[in-house]
C-alpha cells in the first residue's frame, strides 16, 4: 500500500514537471543568461563589446532578442542552444544599459527573459602631474612631492619613483593628490622623480613629468652652462614606458647628473641637445 502511494505520488510529480516543461512534446526554454563575453562590465568610450545570451535548455531553434532600456536592439536566430552573440559599440551614456535578452521558441509563449545588466563607464586616466611647493632643496630639508591625475575614474592608484626605482608603496586615492614627504639628506636625493597613476581599467598606467629638485647650495655644475635651469624641450620618456619596480640596487656608487642645454639655433635647424655630465660619488 505504502509502495503504491509512493509510486502514485512520484508519478504525479513527474507528470507535473513534464507539463511544466513540455508543450506538444517539445521542451520549453529556460530563462536565458545574459553576460559580457569580455568578462567585465567596465568599459571606455568607443569600446566594442559583445554580449552573449543563451538558454541552457529548451528545443531549438531559438530566437534571441536583445533589449536596451526595454527597446529592441536586434534579433538573432540560433539553430541550436549555442549562445547568440550581440556586438555593440559604446558611443554614449545611453549605451551603458540596462540590457536584457529574451529567448523564444515555438513552445514558449511570450518568451523567457534574462537577467539585466549595465556597463560601467571608466574614464581613462590623464597624465599625472608631479609637483612640489619647493623646487629648491637643501640637505636636511623635508620636501613634499604631490602627484595628481586631473581626469580618470576613481579610485586612482599612485606610486612614486626616483629614477627607475619605486620609492613608495602604492597609494590609492579617491580624489586628492597622493603625497610623499622626502627627507633630503644626501646628494643622491637629487635625482629625477616621477610618479605613475593607474585606475581600474586595463593596464593603462601613465607616467608623470620628471621633477628635479635643484640644490640650494653646493654641488654646482663643474662646467659653465647655458640655460641650466630651463630644460623645457628635453624629451620626456614615453608615457607607456614601463619602469621596473624591482630594480637591482647598486649601493656602491651614486651619480649626480647635471644637464647642459646647447641650442644650435645658428645652424638653422633649432635642435636642442642635452649633454648629461655624470659624477660618480662614493657613499659615506
Ligand atoms: C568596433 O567595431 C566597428 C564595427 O562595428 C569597427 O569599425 C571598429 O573599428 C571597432 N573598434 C575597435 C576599437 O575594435
Ligand atoms: C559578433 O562578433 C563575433 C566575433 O567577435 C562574431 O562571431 C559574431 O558573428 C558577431 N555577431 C554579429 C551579430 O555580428
Ligand atoms: C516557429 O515555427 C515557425 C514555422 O515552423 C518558424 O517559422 C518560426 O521561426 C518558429 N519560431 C521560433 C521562435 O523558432
Ligand atoms: C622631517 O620630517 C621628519 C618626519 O616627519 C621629522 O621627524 C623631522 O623633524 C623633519 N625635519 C625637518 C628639518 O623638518
Ligand atoms: C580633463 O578633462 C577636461 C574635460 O574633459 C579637459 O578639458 C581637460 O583637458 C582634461 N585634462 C587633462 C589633463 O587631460
Ligand atoms: C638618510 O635618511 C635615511 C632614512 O630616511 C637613513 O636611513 C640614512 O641613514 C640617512 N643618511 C644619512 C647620510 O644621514
Ligand atoms: C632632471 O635632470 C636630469 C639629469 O639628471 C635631466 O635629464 C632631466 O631633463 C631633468 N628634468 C627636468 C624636468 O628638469
Amino acid at each position: 500500500m505504502v509502495f503504491l502511494m509512493i509510486l502514485l505520488f512520484s508519478y504525479l510529480q513527474t507528470s507535473q514537471q513534464i507539463q511544466k516543461t513540455m508543450v506538444n512534446g517539445k521542451e520549453m526554454l529556460s530563462n536565458p543568461r545574459l553576460k559580457p563575453v569580455q568578462g567585465t562590465l567596465n568599459v571606455v568610450m568607443n569600446q566594442n563589446v559583445t554580449l552573449s545570451c543563451n538558454s541552457d535548455s529548451g528545443s531549438p531553434p531559438v530566437r534571441y532578442t536583445l533589449f536596451k532600456r526595454n527597446q529592441k536592439v536586434s534579433t538573432l536566430n540560433r539553430p541550436d542552444l549555442t549562445p547568440s552573440l550581440f556586438n555593440l559599440t559604446i558611443n554614449s551614456a545611453s549605451d551603458l544599459g540596462e540590457y536584457k535578452c529574451k529567448a523564444e521558441n515555438n513552445n514558449t509563449s511570450g518568451g523567457k527573459y534574462s537577467n539585466s545588466l549595465s556597463f560601467t563607464l571608466l574614464e581613462p586616466i590623464s597624465k599625472p602631474v608631479l609637483s612640489s611647493p619647493t623646487s629648491q632643496a637643501k640637505k636636511g630639508q623635508n620636501v613634499t612631492l604631490s602627484c595628481l591625475s586631473e581626469n580618470g575614474s576613481l579610485p586612482i592608484t599612485y606610486i612614486f619613483f626616483k629614477g627607475t626605482q619605486s620609492i613608495s608603496s602604492q597609494v590609492m586615492m579617491h580624489k586628492e593628490a597622493a603625497e610623499i614627504v622626502l627627507f633630503i639628506n644626501s646628494s643622491s636625493d637629487f635625482g629625477t622623480y616621477k610618479c605613475r597613476a593607474e585606475n581600474g581599467f586595463r593596464r593603462n598606467a601613465k607616467y608623470s613629468n620628471g621633477f628635479n629638485f635643484t640644490l640650494a647650495e653646493k654641488f654646482k655644475p663643474t662646467r659653465p652652462s647655458t640655460g641650466f635651469t630651463s630644460t623645457p624641450n628635453v624629451e620626456e620618456p614615453e608615457d607607456e614606458v614601463i619602469y621596473s619596480e624591482i630594480m637591482p640596487v647598486k649601493p656602491e656608487e651614486e651619480y649626480i647628473n647635471f644637464s647642459v642645454l646647447r641650442r644650435e639655433d645658428e645652424k638653422g635647424d633649432k635642435r636642442v641637445c642635452a649633454t648629461v655630465y655624470s659624477r660618480v660619488l662614493s657613499r659615506d
